[in-house]
């Protein structure tokens, strides 16, 4: 009797401890309390493709400090595709030991003493766009690895992912972030294809709502089997997206072009309509070379608290006349930005009688209605205070320029 109940208490007792090893329950949802308002930072991408190493890292952080980027708000300095080496027998992935020969630790550290932050890219698919080793299969090695080296920020895109549904395969890198335990900001890269905001808000902080973006202002970029879009096309991509935009949970029309060949004027535009759609401010220039124009407008204050407004509402289209686009975005304490876009070629002679218009957020059922409130109005790219909307605006815009203005009701204490 007492051998048969020992050998019942070790039964027993296996299977409850074979339970306890597998009752660990997935958690799929986002680190919550991340990225409330579009996140800034630098993606290597844009200018660098595959062409990254610590060198390139440590100097691009060192000038995101000395240029008064980090000042302005850009926090993220990410490393996109092409970081990686082998897996080792294990299976845990290491980085290019020729290009990133301190490791990933070392470069993490070297950021976070800057007072930055650190981002890396991988791909849900067997291997990255670039046709490195992808995820697929080690999510939560990959991931562990990521908060080994105190990672803050994962890109994570979508090459060579068949036979996967986005959904799921976004899900499943959530909950090894999760398993983890280090809070990374997640930046969904499936290109929009299975519309990611409407699953995405659960399951990362951003999504890609396009495919790539290519620094013109209004051409479509041939790769053969795909393209990728100026800036002018990627816009007219984000109609209906609104909606989904808010405080940790982000639309992205992709990282910036700004100082990457476009004209001056163009790289205000589509820094200026970027601002306005809440977009994720992710700068892809060469930092260490950029000229003052281009740090002017990466870090013009005014437009950046236009992006970073705390409400976090995406702008809207309010009317489309003869190639000027007018666009609203309701701001905290009652404030609006506004911003007059000429698409045309040629420069356009615009007039807007403010007492005229409603403008109505049906979303968020905010109106401005200048007919019965004076606005002072500010010239964000100038600085300058230009009266208020009793007048009629009359102003003449560049070809390929933007105008843009912050309103504050008359009267209210700023
Ligand atoms: C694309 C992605 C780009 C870049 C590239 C790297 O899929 O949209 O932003 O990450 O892969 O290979």
């Amino acid at each position: 009797m007492k051998i048969f109940i020992i050998a019942l208490t070790i039964v027993f007792s296996s299977v409850q401890a074979f339970c306890q090893g597998n009752n660990y329950i997935q958690n799929y949802k986002k680190y919550d309390g991340l990225a409330l308002t579009p996140p800034m930072g630098w993606n290597s991408w844009n200018k660098f493709a595959c062409d990254v190493d610590e060198k390139l890292i440590k100097e691009i952080a060192d000038a995101m400090v000395s240029s008064g980027m980090k000042a302005a708000g850009y926090t993220y300095i990410n490393i996109d595709d092409c970081w990686h080496g082998d897996r080792d027998s294990l299976g845990f992935i290491h980085p290019d030991p020729k290009r990133f020969p301190s490791g990933m630790k070392a470069l993490t550290d070297y950021i976070h003493s800057k007072g930055l932050k650190m981002g890396i890219y991988s791909d849900a698919g067997s291997q990255t766009c670039g046709g490195r080793p992808g995820s697929r299969g080690y999510e939560f090695q990959d991931a562990q690895c990521y908060a080994k080296w105190g990672i803050d920020y994962l890109k994570y895109d979508w090459c060579n992912t068949e036979g996967l549904k986005a959904e799921g395969a976004y899900k499943t890198i959530t909950a090894a972030l999760r398993k983890a335990g280090r809070p990374m900001v997640l930046s969904i890269c499936e290109w929009g294809n299975d519309k990611p905001w409407e699953w995405g808000p659960q399951v990362g902080h951003l999504w890609r709502t396009t495919g790539d973006i290519y620094n013109c202002f209004d051409c479509i970029k041939e790769h053969g089997t795909w393209h990728a879009n100026g800036v002018m096309k990627i816009l007219d991509m984000q109609k209906g997206l609104r909606q989904y935009a808010g405080p940790g949970h982000w639309n992205d029309p992709d990282m910036l072009e700004v100082g990457n060949g476009m004209v001056v004027n163009e790289d205000r535009a589509h820094f200026a309509m970027w601002c306005m759609i809440a977009a994720p401010l992710i700068a892809g220039n060469d930092l260490r070379t950029m000229s003052k124009e281009t740090l002017e407008i990466l870090t013009n204050k005014e437009v950046l608290a236009i992006n970073q407004d705390e409400l976090g509402i995406q702008g809207l289209q309010y009317s489309v006349k003869d190639s000027v686009e007018t666009w609203f975005k309701p701001l905290k304490g009652g404030d609006w930005a506004v911003t007059f876009l000429n698409r045309s070629t040629s420069a356009k002679q615009i007039t807007f009688d403010w007492k005229a218009e409603q403008v109505l957020d049906d979303l968020n059922k905010l109106s401005l209605n200048a007919a019965s409130t004076t606005y002072n109005m500010r010239n964000v790219w100038t600085k300058k205070d230009v009266g208020t909307t009793k007048k009629e605006l009359k102003a003449n815009l560049p070809a390929h320029d933007v105008l843009m203005f912050r309103l504050t009701k008359a009267g209210s204490k700023k």
